[in-house]
């Protein structure tokens, strides 16, 4: 099943990733978060602007999954300044090739919403940020986190496309998390 393959092929790259966030650290402090979001922002936005191209079936519910928003809603709530993308110093995101890449890109994006239930409840804890101040991002999908998860699950072990294409993708969009992470935004 496409699923179980993507999961152990980026096994590796979803622990770099969560290594270089610095999100659980008791430590954190609200200028680090914003800096964070601001990380985000400037790889979620133009990996979500390329999707928007791309003819992903329905069955995705793309329209549902767009975060990019809620990073722009976060940062506005948080008074801190939001980047007008690109932005000096941000590193390029990379260029979908067509849709299988683009599927392996959602399988990142609404991955990364499994740990952000993890994420939201710390962030409450040391920062008092919840879902509607600051949190939104994080907090993603709330309580239908699970089940958006198994309907893009089904959705994609249903697809018939180049599995290698998707897993591609995933990489890709992996990379593309961790340069965005070590970058340093202006
Ligand atoms: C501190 C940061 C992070 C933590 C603590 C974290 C934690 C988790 C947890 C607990 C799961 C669920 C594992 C399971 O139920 O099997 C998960 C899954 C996942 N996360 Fe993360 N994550 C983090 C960052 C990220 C980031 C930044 C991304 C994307 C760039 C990401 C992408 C994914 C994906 C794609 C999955 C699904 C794996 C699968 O196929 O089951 N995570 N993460």
């Amino acid at each position: 099943m496409l699923m179980a393959h993507l999961k152990q092929a980026t096994r590796e790259r979803h622990a770099e990733v969560e290594a270089l966030m610095p999100v659980l650290d008791p430590a954190l402090t609200q200028a680090a978060y914003i800096r964070l979001l601001r990380q985000l922002l400037g790889v979620v936005a133009p990996l979500e602007a390329q999707l928007l191209e791309l003819p992903i079936p329905a069955a995705f519910g793309l329209e549902h999954r767009l975060r990019a928003p809620l990073l722009v809603r976060d940062l506005i709530a948080l008074s801190a300044p939001t980047p007008v993308w690109p932005t000096r110093g941000m590193p390029a995101a990379p260029r979908l090739s067509g849709l299988g890449q683009g599927l392996g890109t959602l399988y990142v994006l609404e991955g990364s919403t499994l740990g952000g239930q993890v994420i939201g409840r710390h962030l409450r804890v040391a920062l008092d940020i919840t879902a509607e101040w600051g949190g939104a991002y994080f907090h993603a999908h709330g309580e239908g986190t699970g089940a958006m998860w198994r309907a893009f699950g089904e959705a994609l072990n249903l697809w018939e496309g180049d599995a290698e294409e998707v897993v591609a993708g995933a990489n890709l969009t992996f990379g593309a998390f961790a340069d965005a992470l070590r970058g340093v935004p202006a």
